[in-house]
């Protein structure tokens, strides 16, 4: 993600600045004549690749976000334990208990004290991320226990306010004080809770362990996942993801690869395997991360979706101190490892602890950026060194990978950059800005291919706080979106940034879309729609048009596939307009409209803009339509 310290805007020396039009400079409603070319052989290839996402770890995007796993805090990781979202149930005493870790990376478990003659259930609740989602579902639950106890443990998830209960579920466990156990079950919850106000209990029988106490550890509670996978996504979620078509997920960061200090980075190798086995770590955005979400959950999450990873490897640049030259060979080494964990075969050395880790099959990896962001916080001097040694290393191994360079800044960047190298562009603007840059890349070398990986629309320079997309911003996306599809034959990937966040966390918007525990508050943003209606509608090749008029306030660009031909207009302006365009060759079809005032737009739980789909049909089957485009629509014409 972008820099902590200041949301500026960085385009790159690559990129020469033309100004597009604003609204100001257009005139009233005239129409605007279109006409399409539509022999595919005229135009730019475009990339299959064009819209993607990009993940990391911030606003509980991953834990308490698309991760599937509920309880908050459940190993205690981070630098600085404490009791959050933990709470007694009974007369108990609970502490966070250093001395009895669950294992080497989970090293700290939860102390509940009994005191003498207490009798009845007792125990303690997880009020998860600021709650627990409760559907009518399966969830499977676990837990690691140690302490003399023999008898029921009963879990339940119960309404935090409401003491409502929705599922009391019963369990035979033997622990004993030697060792921490493992305990796993599943139970059903056949109904949903009306809110999200709700925690999940593990309670014991006190008088069993009167005067004494019992540890418990790595509780970890799932809902069901997406593909069914183990410690997997959780589907609602994923699914919604999934709708707006990606192609691409930019992983694992973003500022959250790089550490507030080097020993806080993110360490690949801590990702992977049992969650027991995983610490955690602080991550860059202020919260303790569990790392559930790790390297392999990230391959599978690519291919379950159809993605390609895009895959960041750290490079030596944390915010608390940098490597380079001879000390950052061991670094070059753990990356080689990394990608022979990925790459290797099953019986090469990591590659056979990736198959113990449950995937035999190396992964496919095409694409790997070197660091994040590294003309910024200090990396720019020892850039080019540290991107060379890695690249060379990369290279000589994997020849065929495709390297990304993580700035576009000429002075922070080898030169010449090896040929075919990919340039990561980073920039968040406001709409008239976003506009004006329609056109940065009509004037970019053809040879210098482009990922944006992070951008959008920000109505603002603050770090923090809730800001929302709305309908002049998103008209702006497109405006700029439309400006990638016309260059895709350099701007070959770009990811809206942020993908998402949990409401009640928070800590940088908008995001692409977001939810919370409540039931139904999965909420897109305007700026969702854009992302699916243009990666719905993508074209194999775009197609030359021929106007009336220059471009804006009216945008449009034009592409084909194999059946379909598809017309984006973007109306960035105050005044309706009337476009009509020819499209030979065609009759009929679809055409998908985003509208609403300018200022409008969708907040959690309060969905009012969403796209309108109707069908179109041509006057007299000439391939003449008429779209009649309000102000700040967006609209994708589709037809045959
Ligand atoms: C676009 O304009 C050019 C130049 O006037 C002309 O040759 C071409 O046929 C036009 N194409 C369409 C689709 O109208
Ligand atoms: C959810 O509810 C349906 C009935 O609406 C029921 O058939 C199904 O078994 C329930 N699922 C669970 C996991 O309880
Ligand atoms: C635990 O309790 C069960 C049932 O009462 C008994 O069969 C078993 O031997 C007990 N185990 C231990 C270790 O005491
Ligand atoms: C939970 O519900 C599923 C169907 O949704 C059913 O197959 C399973 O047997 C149920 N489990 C229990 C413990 O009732
Ligand atoms: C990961 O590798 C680092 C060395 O880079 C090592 O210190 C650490 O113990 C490893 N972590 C695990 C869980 O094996
Ligand atoms: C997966 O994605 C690739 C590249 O984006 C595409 O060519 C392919 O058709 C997709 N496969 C499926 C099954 O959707
Ligand atoms: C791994 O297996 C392949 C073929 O099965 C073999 O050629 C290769 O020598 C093996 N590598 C190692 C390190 O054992
Ligand atoms: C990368 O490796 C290949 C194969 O060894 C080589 O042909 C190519 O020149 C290398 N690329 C660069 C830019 O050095
Ligand atoms: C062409 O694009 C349309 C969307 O406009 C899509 O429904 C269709 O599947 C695409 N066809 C091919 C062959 O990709
Ligand atoms: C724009 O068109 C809508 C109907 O599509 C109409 O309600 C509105 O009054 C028009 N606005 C202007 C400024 O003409
Ligand atoms: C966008 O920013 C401008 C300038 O700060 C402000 O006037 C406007 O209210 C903002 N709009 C929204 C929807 O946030
Ligand atoms: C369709 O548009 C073309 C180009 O503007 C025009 O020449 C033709 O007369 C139109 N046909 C109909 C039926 O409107």
């Amino acid at each position: 993600m972008r820099s902590l310290t200041k949301a500026s805007v960085f385009l790159g020396a690559f990129v020469t600045r033309l100004s597009g039009r604003t609204p100001e400079e257009s005139h009233g409603n005239d129409e605007v004549f279109l006409s399409v070319n539509t022999d595919a052989r005229e135009g730019n290839v475009s990339s299959p690749l064009l819209y993607g996402a990009m993940f990391e770890e911030m606003d509980h995007s991953g834990d308490g976000g698309i991760h599937a796993q509920l309880l908050r805090n459940n190993g205690f990781q981070g630098s600085d334990p404490d009791l959050t979202a933990y709470k007694p149930i009974g007369d108990v005493d609970i502490s966070v208990d250093p001395l009895r870790p669950v294992s080497n990376a989970i090293n700290a478990s939860l102390q509940v004290t009994v005191p003498k003659d207490v009798t009845g259930f007792v125990g303690f609740a997880n009020t998860g991320y600021a709650g627990v989602p409760v559907t009518n579902a399966t969830y499977q639950n676990s837990f690691w226990m140690m302490g003399e106890y023999n008898g029921t443990v009963t879990v339940q998830l119960v309404g935090s306010s409401s003491g409502d209960v929705f599922v009391t579920y019963n369990l035979s466990v033997e622990s004993t004080e030697k060792e921490f156990r493992r305990f796993e079950t599943s139970f059903n919850s056949t109904r949903a809770a009306e809110d999200g106000d709700n925690e999940w209990r593990l309670l014991f029988d006190g008088a069993l362990v009167n005067g004494s106490f019992l540890n418990i550890g790595l509780v970890e509670l799932f809902p069901p996942t997406y593909k069914g996978r183990a410690n997997g996504l959780r589907d609602d979620v994923a699914k919604f993801l999934e709708a707006s078509k990606p192609t691409f997920l930019r992983i694992p960061g973003g500022n959250n690869i790089e550490g507030l200090s080097i020993p806080k980075r993110w360490i690949w190798n801590n990702t992977i395997g049992p969650t027991v086995d995983r610490p955690g770590r602080d991550g860059n955005w202020f919260y303790p991360n569990t790392d559930a979400l790790g390297l392999d959950e990230y391959m599978w999450w690519c291919e379950d979706m159809n993605m390609t990873a895009v895959l960041a490897v750290w490079d030596g640049k944390s915010y608390g101190g940098i490597v380079s030259g001879p000390d950052l060979e061991p670094y070059v080494d753990d990356i080689m490892n990394e990608l022979e964990y990925l790459l290797g075969p099953s019986n090469s050395t990591w590659g056979s602890l990736r198959a113990k880790n449950g995937r035999k099959d190396p992964w496919p990896l095409h694409y790997v950026e070197i660091g994040n962001e590294d003309d910024y916080t200090g990396g720019c001097p020892t850039y080019p060194d540290r991107f060379t040694q890695i690249y060379n290393a990369i290279n000589a191994t994997y020849p065929d990978i495709n390297i990304i360079v993580s700035t576009g800044v000429q002075n922070c960047i080898p030169s010449p950059l090896p040929p075919g190298v990919m340039i990561d562009l980073h920039y968040y603007q406001s709409p008239d800005p976003l506009v004006g840059l329609f056109n940065q890349f009509d004037n970019f070398p053809r040879d210098r291919p482009v990922i944006i990986g992070e951008w959008g629309c920000r109505n603002t320079t603050a770090e923090r706080g809730q800001f929302w997309s709305f309908v002049q911003g998103s008209c702006a996306e497109a405006v700029h979106m439309i400006g990638f599809e016309r260059n895709s034959d350099v701007v070959k990937m770009t990811a809206y940034a942020p993908l998402l966040q949990n409401f009640a966390f928070t800590q940088w918007s908008p995001t692409l879309f977001g939810f919370s525990s409540n039931p139904n508050s999965l909420t897109p943003s305007t700026s969702y729609f854009i992302q699916q209606m243009f990666a719905g509608n993508k074209g194999t090749s775009v197609l030359p048009v021929n106007s009336t008029k220059d471009f804006g306030p009216v945008y449009w660009v034009a592409s084909r596939n194999e059946t379909t031909i598809h017309l984006k207009l973007a109306n960035y302006g105050a005044d309706n307009q009337t476009v009509i365009a020819n499209i030979p060759d065609t009759r009929s079809g679809t055409l998908e409209m985003l509208a609403g005032s300018q200022f409008a737009g969708n907040k959690p739980g309060d969905i009012k803009i969403v796209p309108k789909r109707e069908r179109i049909v041509s006057k007299g089957n000439s391939g003449n339509y008429t779209v009649e485009m309000p102000a700040w629509g967006v609209a994708v014409l589709a037809v045959v």
